[in-house]
């Protein structure tokens, strides 16, 4: 029995680029699993797919029990679903917005009503919520659109970067309400930019890359499998950033599959994974200031999931949108919600 999310070698290609290359996933009911990887490393896509959005090329998706690609209906009325671009319409009020959804999931009226006024309140929007959608800002209409996929509580639930663009103060009540949700038994799949949020939320996290999972496991197994502790020096001058790291790099453990000293140079910070603990750090210290290599701050810590996902896939996770068009086809109609399958639908 498969879980609430299957996929097995889902390929998609557009035109040149293979935007899947033999994805694979499986998130057991009532989990959720956190989707991380780079700008247009395949999670909207893979998202998509899962969807019903997108006719994957080849490969099989299984959700809530349901086979994706024979019977895409089917698996529509099981999933709600909030897109990385948030889908409003612009001319109703953020309550009309609600209610519609409720009425398409054939909620009555007084019950849409109801259920419309509860997610006003919990995301925020009560006092914006009979204007229309076209004057709301940016994170007030992702959280509309959040709302939205949350009229009904389907079995399973999918967000792409649910809360990019909120602030803190939303983005932690978003956490509340997921856990909510996940606590009545719902099973999601999220893809985020923040790793703190798969830290938080996750069960397990899968980490992909140019179209492949890279990597899946808990976070406390991804960071113990990016080594141990790690010594972290941010250098007083920018011009020592090079000595440092030659410095550090003699104890890093390269070549044991661990990770090397990278460098983080607007912090002026170099890190490098050791073993050795604060005997070595005192070492560290003292041939730092041997050579007069001046610092403002070092440090052993356990490895974070940023290290996990900077030594997977060579990059810093970066929050939030890149410059428009850096990576060319960014897709904007990857977006709907519940049993409104956008614009395409798989065929
Ligand atoms: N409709 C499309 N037409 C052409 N290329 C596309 C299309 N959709 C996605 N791609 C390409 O497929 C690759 C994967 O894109 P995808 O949107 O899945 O990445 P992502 O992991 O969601 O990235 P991001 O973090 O920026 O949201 C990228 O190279 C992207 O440019
Ligand atoms: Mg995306």
């Amino acid at each position: 029995m498969p879980g609430a999310i299957y996929a097995e070698g889902l390929v998609k290609t557009f035109g040149d680029v293979k935007a899947l290359d033999g994805v694979d996933l499986e998130v057991p009911e009532g989990t959720v699993l956190g989707l991380l990887g780079p700008n247009g490393a395949g999670k909207t896509t893979t998202v998509r797919c899962l969807t019903t959005l997108l006719r994957p090329d080849r490969g099989r998706a299984v959700v809530a029990g349901i086979d994706v690609l024979k019977h895409p209906d089917a698996v529509r009325r099981s999933i709600g679903l909030s897109g990385q671009f948030a889908a409003v319409d612009e001319y109703l009020t953020g309550r009309e917005n609600l209610q519609m959804v409720g009425q398409l999931y054939q909620m009555r009226a007084r019950a849409a009503k109801a259920r419309a006024d509860e997610l006003l309140e919990q995301f925020n929007l009560a006092d914006a919520a009979d204007r229309t959608a076209k004057t709301y800002s940016g994170g007030m209409r992702r959280r509309l659109d959040l709302a939205a996929a949350l009229v009904v509580s389907p079995p399973v639930m999918f967000m792409d970067e649910p809360t990019t663009g909120l602030d803190p103060r939303n983005r932690q009540q978003l956490w509340e309400v997921i856990k909510q949700l996940v606590s009545g038994g719902t099973t999601l799949l999220l893809t985020t930019q923040y790793l703190e949020e798969a830290d938080h939320l996750a069960h397990d996290i899968a980490v992909v890359d140019h179209g492949k999972v890279i990597a899946q496991g808990t976070s406390d197994q991804l960071k113990a499998r990016t080594g141990g502790e790690r010594v972290e020096v941010v250098v007083h001058e920018r011009e020592h950033i090079a000595a440092a790291s030659a410095l550090l790099d003699k104890y890093s453990l390269r070549g044991l599959g661990k990770g090397d000293t990278t460098v983080e140079d607007h912090m002026r910070k170099i890190t490098t994974p050791v073993s050795g603990g604060a005997k070595l750090l005192a070492e560290i210290i003292r041939e730092l200031d041997a050579d007069g290599i001046e610092i403002d701050d070092i440090g052993l810590r356990r490895p974070t999931l940023d290290d996990v996902f900077l030594s997977l896939t060579g990059h810093v996770a970066e929050a939030g949108y890149e410059d428009a068009g850096a990576d060319g086809a960014r897709d904007t109609t990857g977006q709907s919600r519940g049993d409104r399958p956008g614009k395409e639908s798989a065929k």
